[in-house]
């Protein structure tokens, strides 16, 4: 018994092969919902285009009740496009890069929200970091999920000291974030999908950044503590040289 615990990742497993048929179900279901709904946001947008060039009362209050459909809409977009991430990613083309222009790349997108939230960014960036196998979009999207998170987390400021290093056999990346932390119960589901504690959020950034790591080989851990803040540790292998 205990080896069939130790599956090849050649052996069908039913029970995968189910889930990847609802998951190729539910990102068709998703992708159809999508056009529709562009349609319907993109008439909601010339809807009140046109009323703006009416001035009463009565069209000021449909602008503002149209304003609610549109911000329902980009809601749904947004998650349909979160949702879409997570299940289409299969067989992505990985190259050789450097994870440390990944993570930089993403710190500078988030550098103004950062300040803006008084959140301050340290940076410890191996210069001699080995490069690894890596599909840029999709890595910058994980790291981003993972940023978004931890200044999300720190809503009265604090730091987030971003290290990377390499060990014997992997590459790795900490994020550590000053924020108000999870209990242990939390920490148990925080990677499953549509987990969420927050209002309005879609609970999708966890499993997709995950998701995401997981098909570079890599892996990521988490560790935290209610009030005193969260540290995440991403680990990529270090890909063997075909010659030498
Ligand atoms: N750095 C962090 N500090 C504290 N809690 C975190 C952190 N990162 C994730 N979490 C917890 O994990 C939950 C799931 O995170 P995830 O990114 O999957 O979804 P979300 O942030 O709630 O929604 P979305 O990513 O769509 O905005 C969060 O709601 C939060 O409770
Ligand atoms: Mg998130």
């Amino acid at each position: 018994m205990n080896e069939s615990s130790q599956k090849k990742s050649s052996e069908v497993d039913p029970m995968r092969a189910r889930y990847e048929e609802l998951a190729e179900l539910a990102g068709s279901l998703a992708h159809e919902i999508k056009n529709p709904l562009s349609v319907i946001h993109m008439n909601i947008d010339l809807l009140s285009e046109d009323l703006a060039e009416i001035d009463s009362r009565l069209s000021r209050r449909l602008v503002n009740r149209i304003d609610i459909v549109r911000g329902q809409c980009e809601r749904m977009e947004s998650l349909l496009r979160d949702f879409l991430r997570y299940t289409r990613l299969r067989d992505i083309d990985l190259v050789s890069g450097s994870l440390n222009d990944q993570i930089d790349m993403v710190l500078r997108a988030y550098q103004a929200q950062a300040e803006q939230e008084g959140v301050d960014i340290e940076k410890y960036l191996d210069a001699d970091l080995p490069s690894i196998l890596l599909h840029s979009d999709s890595l910058q999207a994980a790291l981003m999920n993972l940023v978004k998170n931890a200044i999300e987390a720190m809503s009265a400021g604090g730091q987030l000291v971003v290290r990377t290093y390499s060990t014997r056999t992997s590459v790795a990346l900490d994020l550590i974030d000053t924020g108000r932390g999870v209990d242990d119960v939390t920490v148990l589901h925080m990677f499953e999908p549509f987990y969420s504690t927050k209002d309005g959020g879609t609970g999708l950034g966890l499993p997709t950044a995950r998701r995401i790591i997981e098909s570079h080989g890599g892996r990521i851990s988490v560790q935290s503590e209610v009030g005193r803040g969260t540290k995440f540790v991403l680990e990529f292998p270090i890909p063997k040289r075909l010659h030498g």
